[in-house]
């Protein structure tokens, strides 16, 4: 029996919660996975290079090449908008290099010792919210104090940042994921770009932003949502050395075994690169040449990612269309024009418990508060929806739980206030 979602009656979304519980589901919404089907659009990968180990003299099997192919370095310029020349070509995960980034900054520093983060009162790191949850973790990892700053359809709320940047002067770095953002969807206005190009003039020597470009051609539109060049910006502001441009092919070509790519100003490149020397004897140059003769160019990449909005924006339009039909009035959330999430607040203090009744009925969530440092969102109302890895079915069948489980909260909500004429207290997160 398919769940009652136009009511808010107390016993009649109990009654559905249970019929739900009854069928035993096991669903899944909460990482941003790219599903088997999207990664068989890059199956193509095994085998392209038919043998061919040499690429302009060089033995792709071998050692060496810290910095990456030229072609792959290219590849990565066009994927982050940045000169070629400023790339670093890496291993599958973005992460490990933001990692890396963050390591040097806290603890070697980028003007040699003594400029390390750590010789100062406490590092202090802007992380735009409701953010990249690993961003936090690795700030975390990292011993950062984190300082949410609010993040709005067109980026980070600049006067926030600007003003605690003009305050502080223990704030060393700023997470910042610019386009389709994980997990609002924001994409920064050509105004937001240009003001992070400044920080670079208004924060203390070393500070650097982390511009996680994870989504850059990830469009569900029909045609390519184009931003102002952060490069470019910097150039005009004098400010490359304060940003460290990341991106990888995870959502591009296979998420396990894609290449990542950094580029940065001259100084701080060759800080990165003299780190990553004590890393790595160098890439996987094979998978480097597997990916630039998938990729050659801009048409095929647009082109393959075209295919990837095939598969993804049903999933993204069933998840938002069930919103829509259950939650209107009661809840809020995004309509994401590309990148992989869709984030749902419910009313103040609900989200941990929608959370729990989801997985009750079978269908798991990122855990509520995830999106915030140390897990701690304060109003208790943000969930991030990841419809990418299910199948169509499936995302139809949990958003069927999700919007039962959010109206059941508000329900149970309503009649303990109506009973004791206090507001149901925010639960732990
Ligand atoms: C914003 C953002 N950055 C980075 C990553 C991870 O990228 P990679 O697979 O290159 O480490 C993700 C994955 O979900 C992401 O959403």
């Amino acid at each position: 029996m398919p769940a009652d979602t136009t009511s808010l009656d107390l016993d009649a979304l109990e009654a559905a919660h249970a019929d739900l519980r009854a069928r035993g589901l096991a669903l899944d919404l909460t990482r941003g996975k790219p599903s088997p089907d999207q990664l068989a659009l890059s199956d193509r990968l095994d085998g392209i290079l038919s043998g061919t180990y040499r690429h302009d003299g060089t033995d792709l099997r071998n050692y060496g090449g810290i910095d990456g192919l030229p072609t792959a370095k290219r590849l990565g310029a066009m994927l982050m908008d940045v000169p070629a020349d400023a790339v670093l070509v890496g291993g599958n995960a973005s992460l490990e290099m933001m990692f890396h980034a963050m390591l040097v900054g806290t603890h070697f520093g980028w003007d040699g010792p003594g400029s390390a983060w750590t010789t100062r009162p406490s590092v202090k790191v802007l992380c735009p919210v409701p953010g990249y949850d690993r961003h936090f973790t690795v700030s975390e990892r990292l011993g950062h104090e984190m300082i949410p700053v609010p993040m709005g359809d067109d980026g980070p709320d600049m006067d926030v940042v600007e003003s605690i940047v003009a305050d502080d002067p223990d704030v060393a770095a700023m997470w910042l994921v610019p386009k389709h953002s994980n997990p609002t969807g924001a994409i920064c206005s050509d105004e937001v770009v240009a003001r992070v190009a400044e920080l670079g003039n208004r924060a203390r020597r070393g500070f650097r932003v982390i511009w996680d470009n994870a989504y850059a051609v990830h469009d569900l539109t029909p045609e390519p949502i184009l931003m102002a060049s952060l490069w470019a910006a910097c150039e005009a502001a004098g400010t490359t050395e304060s940003v460290i441009h990341v991106a990888s092919t995870s959502k591009i070509t296979f998420a396990g075994a894609g290449l990542s790519f950094l580029a940065a100003g001259p100084e701080t490149l060759a800080t990165l690169r003299q780190h990553l020397s004590a890393v790595t004897i160098g890439p996987d140059k094979v998978n480097q040449q597997r990916h630039v003769m998938l990729l050659p160019d801009i048409d095929a990449l647009r082109a393959h990612m075209v295919r990837h909005a095939e598969l993804i924006a049903p999933k993204v339009d069933a998840t938002v269309a069930a919103l829509e039909r259950g939650l209107t009035g009661l809840a809020r959330w995004t309509t994401p024009t590309g990148g992989y999430f869709v984030s749902l607040w419910t009313p103040p203090g609900l989200a941990t418990e929608v959370v729990g009744l989801a997985a009750d009925a079978g269908v798991r969530l990122t855990p509520a508060g995830a999106a915030f440092p140390l897990g701690h969102d304060p109003e208790d109302s943000h969930i991030r929806l990841a419809p990418s890895f299910p199948t169509l079915d499936e995302v139809r069948l949990a958003m069927e739980v999700v919007v039962t489980c959010v109206r059941l909260a508000i329900a149970r909500q309503r009649a303990s206030r109506d009973g004791t004429g206090e507001a149901v207290q925010p639960g732990p997160t």
